[in-house]
């Protein structure tokens, strides 16, 4: 017998306005992100800047709202003013987080250059590693402040008239990891983040800063460092950093070595990261009482994706060595889905979030001198950003439950929806984690129903494993389908097992 789930809609029962910047990405000096990925002057496919003009494509395709740069743990040991001025006065040095060498031939201005090619919205990460506060508000100087100081009259030097105002920025990364350069506890990163936020919003009051987290939910920071940073730090930020990878096997922090492999349990790790950020917004409540604030402190999930079977940072001090480069499979695509379903969800605290990161380290896409290919991830990431939009629905969703080792009895269908007032859009976004069972599911309208099913798209497949690469660039990949028929307020949709569902409606 075939198994059957109901998804309940109604356009007015909304979680909140969906932020634009939860389609964001992060692009770190790091591996082969920004040379031979995003910046490539020696590539034939490269434009008269060095950008590569098929990953520029992809990357619009993708349409990412928000770009975090320059890491990560890379920026805790980078010095801004490397960056800038003649390309060939630009300093050579070991990038120590990486073990790799960073030639400086991208730096602030390249970074703002690519920011406006591919309309991004771009979120910077000082130094507060080895960098000081004085060294964070002359960047926002450098950045932000129109001609007429030492910073901003370097600027115009250096080609830029106007200030970029740069809205967005990281009071450093990860500072809690024994990794970091220029690790710290809670109370002295807590300190050191309130006075850098202080300096910076003094250059230019216009800035919204974001104060890091704790580095993951394994970690023994989490959840006391957020606790702790969120109550010292309330007054000065107006974002908490999150971050959060996945893995088939479950991740440890140091490796997947000697761990099972798990699909099932893999496929419904949505129920962690749902988890994670519900501790952190309960912990953002309790810092807003304790400081009896009145502002709202909101939730950057700006470091998310499947990672760590390609864990190995080793650089060996080499410029752009091959490091993290992870090959995405079917079963990571899904677990992507359930991902950009919990930012629907949790709609009303998550309001910015970059994938981590963008291009060929654990990235939607892989290049190499003559090409690249779009991985298994790149479709539902794609099709979210595109699609999803207005208002984020509060589904009501009936589905079997399906067992699994590490979180019981877990639906087994995921659901997130959205709805666009202004456009007349709807958007539902459907996972099917069985790896065995299909499933009919039917979508019911309480209150008005759509006119029309305008397009669906489907990915799916028998096996998890199944990946792209430069031989097979499309062997898996979100195929449009033919729209499921709308009868009255219902339709009737077939999921294949191990599949992720979009489809479009139009309410107009
Ligand atoms: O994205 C890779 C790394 O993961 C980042 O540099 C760091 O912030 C995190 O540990």
């Amino acid at each position: 017998t075939q198994t059957s789930a109901t998804v309940y809609l109604n356009t007015q029962r909304v979680i909140s306005e969906i932020s634009p910047l939860i389609f964001g990405g992060f692009a770190e000096h790091m591996g082969r992100c920004i040379y031979e990925g995003i910046y490539d002057p020696h590539s034939p496919l490269s434009d008269e800047r060095g950008l590569r003009r098929d990953v520029i494509s992809a990357l619009k395709e993708t349409n990412y709202r928000i770009m975090r740069y320059p890491g990560g743990n890379f920026v805790s040991g980078y010095r801004w003013t490397d960056g800038i001025g003649p390309k060939e006065d630009r300093p050579r040095r070991r990038a120590l987080a990486w073990r790799s060498i960073e030639s400086n031939q991208f730096g602030p201005h390249e970074f703002m250059e690519f920011a406006e090619e591919i309309k991004t919205e771009p979120m910077w990460a000082v130094n507060l590693g080895t960098g000081s506060i004085q060294d964070a508000a002359d960047l926002v100087e450098y950045m932000n402040l129109p001609a007429g100081t030492l910073y901003s009259d370097m600027r115009v030097k250096n080609g830029r008239k106007d200030p970029y105002s740069i809205k967005y920025w990281c009071l450093g990364n990860e500072m809690d990891g024994p990794w970091q350069i220029g690790q710290m506890d809670a109370v002295s990163y807590s300190d050191k983040a309130v006075q850098a936020a202080k300096l910076m919003r003094w250059m230019d009051p216009n800035i919204k800063t974001i104060a890091c987290g704790s580095s993951a939910t394994a970690m023994p920071g989490y959840p006391e460092w957020d606790l702790t940073v969120l109550e010292r730090t309330y007054d000065q930020i107006d974002y908490f950093s999150m971050h959060h990878y996945a893995a088939n096997p479950y991740p440890t922090i140091s490796n997947t070595e000697g761990l099972p492999i798990d699909t099932d349990s893999y496929l419904a790790s949505s129920l962690h990261f749902e988890e994670h950020a519900d501790t952190l917004a309960a912990a953002i409540r309790v810092a807003k009482a304790k400081n009896r604030s009145k502002k709202n402190v909101h939730l950057c999930w700006d470091e998310w994706n499947v990672w760590y079977r390609a864990k190995g940072g080793d650089g060996g001090w080499s410029e752009a060595p091959h490091i993290l480069e992870e090959q995405y499979n079917l079963e990571d695509a899904l677990v992507v889905a359930t991902w950009l379903n919990t930012f629907l969800k949790k709609a009303d605290v998550v309001k910015i979030a970059c994938i981590a990161q963008i291009v060929n380290v654990i990235a939607p896409i892989m290049t190499r001198r003559d090409g690249m290919f779009k991985q298994t991830i790149f479709y539902p990431l794609t099709l979210f950003s595109n699609h999803a939009s207005g208002f984020a629905l509060d589904a009501l969703v009936r589905a079997p439950l399906r067992d699994t080792a590490r979180y019981g009895g877990v639906p087994q269908l995921d659901v997130s929806a959205s709805f666009n007032p202004e456009t007349g859009e709807g958007a539902v976004f459907l996972v099917n984690r069985s790896q065995t069972e299909p499933l009919q599911v039917d979508v019911c309208w309480e209150g008005t129903a759509p006119n029309s099913v305008a397009r669906a798209w489907q990915m799916g497949g028998e096996d998890p494993f199944a990946s792209n690469s430069f031989e097979q660039p499309e062997n898996v990949v979100a195929r449009e389908i033919s729209v499921p028929r709308l009868d009255g307020k219902r339709l009737t949709l077939e999921l294949p097992p191990l599949s992720f569902t979009t489809f479009l409606t139009s309410h107009s």
